[in-house]
């Protein structure tokens, strides 16, 4: 369980209490030897270790019906996508992240304007330009919102607009990402016409030259952004003649949800079922790690990523765009 977490605890009750144990659930404050503190709804509860039965993190709460991949809300998926993909240097400004790592992509590059910053927007958004500036970066944010969303309907969003920025600028995946989700119980298993999968949890060279084929790395920086959640296994797939890796995709590990990342396939290769392969094997450590939902990122105009993610029963939860200063 990690402090900041959102996390469930059974607790023993004193004896002679009317149940025997209970059943506490909020966010992790502190833990050390001798007791966990979560703060629940009805308030902070400190419980001795020793009276702990069970506990563990647990997915963020439903802000919205439909099944489990689709109820969370837009800002729970986002904080939770955000440890998916983990900047090589992150701060905090009330709930807002501040995110870097220098040339590598938009999402480890940028301030998640999520929540409650803790300082007037304006102040707010002038602390964020500072800390970029300080890098020697040019600020950006990654602003999501409903599929489809005009940015300028989004609180951030506008008061960027306001200030000169600029949407779907200062990124090369285009205008708009779609964030995409689909339950794990609907995508296919593995066959023996599979190609074979391997998984490893540690980065090896090998995938992350595979990698390399598919975007451009920044040697120190893109090894830390990979290997930076608190769980992640590498999958690739060989082809058969030359032994050598045709196909890869790093799979995130959260509480009730599994990520998909960098899913590529060597262009000669295409169309003959291996990205098919390499989902099916992250679905399968999905479910022996009790993980029911399924999320991935993909740019709204990558159609052939988007027809091939649509095929298995993904569909589109939210969208995000990058604002970035028109100089950008
Ligand atoms: C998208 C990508 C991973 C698909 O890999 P693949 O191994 O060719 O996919 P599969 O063979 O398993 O495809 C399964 C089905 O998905 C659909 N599909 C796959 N690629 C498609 C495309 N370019 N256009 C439309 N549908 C597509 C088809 O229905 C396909 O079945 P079919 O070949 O019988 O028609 C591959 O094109 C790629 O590496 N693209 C560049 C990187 C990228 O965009 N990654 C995704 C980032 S989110």
């Amino acid at each position: 369980m990690t402090v900041g977490e959102r996390v469930v605890v059974r607790y023993r009750l004193p004896q002679g209490s009317e149940a025997s144990a209970t059943d506490v659930l909020g966010m992790l404050r502190s833990r050390d030897e001798q007791s966990l503190v979560v703060d629940s709804a009805f308030g902070q509860v400190t419980i001795p270790r020793r009276d702990v039965v069970a506990a563990k993190d647990v997915p963020p709460p439903p802000s919205r019906p439909g099944p489990a991949h689709q109820r969370v809300g837009v800002a729970d998926l986002e904080l939770l996508m955000a440890k998916g993909w983990v900047a090589v240097e992150q701060s905090a400004l009330g709930a807002w992240l501040l995110r870097s790592a220098p040339g590598f992509t938009g999402r480890a590059n940028s301030a998640l304007p999520v929540g409650d910053p803790t300082l007037p927007l304006d102040r707010a958004v002038d602390f964020v330009e500072k800390w970029y500036r300080q890098r020697d970066q040019k600020p950006m944010f990654q602003v999501a919102g409903p599929v489809d969303f005009d940015p300028a309907d989004d609180e951030v969003g506008a008061h960027l607009l306001g200030r000169g920025y600029t949407a779907g600028v200062g990124h090369a995946a285009g205008e708009r990402v779609h964030v995409m989700t689909a339950p794990l119980a609907g995508l296919p298993p593995l066959t023996e016409q599979s190609p074979p999968v391997t998984g490893d949890a540690r980065l090896q060279p090998e995938w992350l030259m595979a990698y390399g084929e598919s975007r451009t790395v920044v040697p120190g920086v893109t090894e830390g952004v990979l290997t930076g959640s608190r769980g992640q296994l590498f999958m690739s797939v060989r082809d058969e003649a030359s032994g050598r890796i045709v196909g890869i995709a790093r799979m995130a590990i959260h509480p009730g949800w599994a990520g998909i990342f960098g899913l590529w396939v060597h262009p000669e290769h295409r169309r003959r079922g291996i990205a098919t392969a390499l989902v099916s094997a992250i679905a399968m450590a999905a479910r022996d790690n009790n993980m029911p939902s399924v999320y991935l990122q993909v740019s709204g105009d990558n159609t052939g990523a988007v027809a091939f993610w649509e095929q298995l029963g993904f569909t589109r939860h939210h969208d995000y765009t990058y604002l970035a200063p028109a100089d950008a």
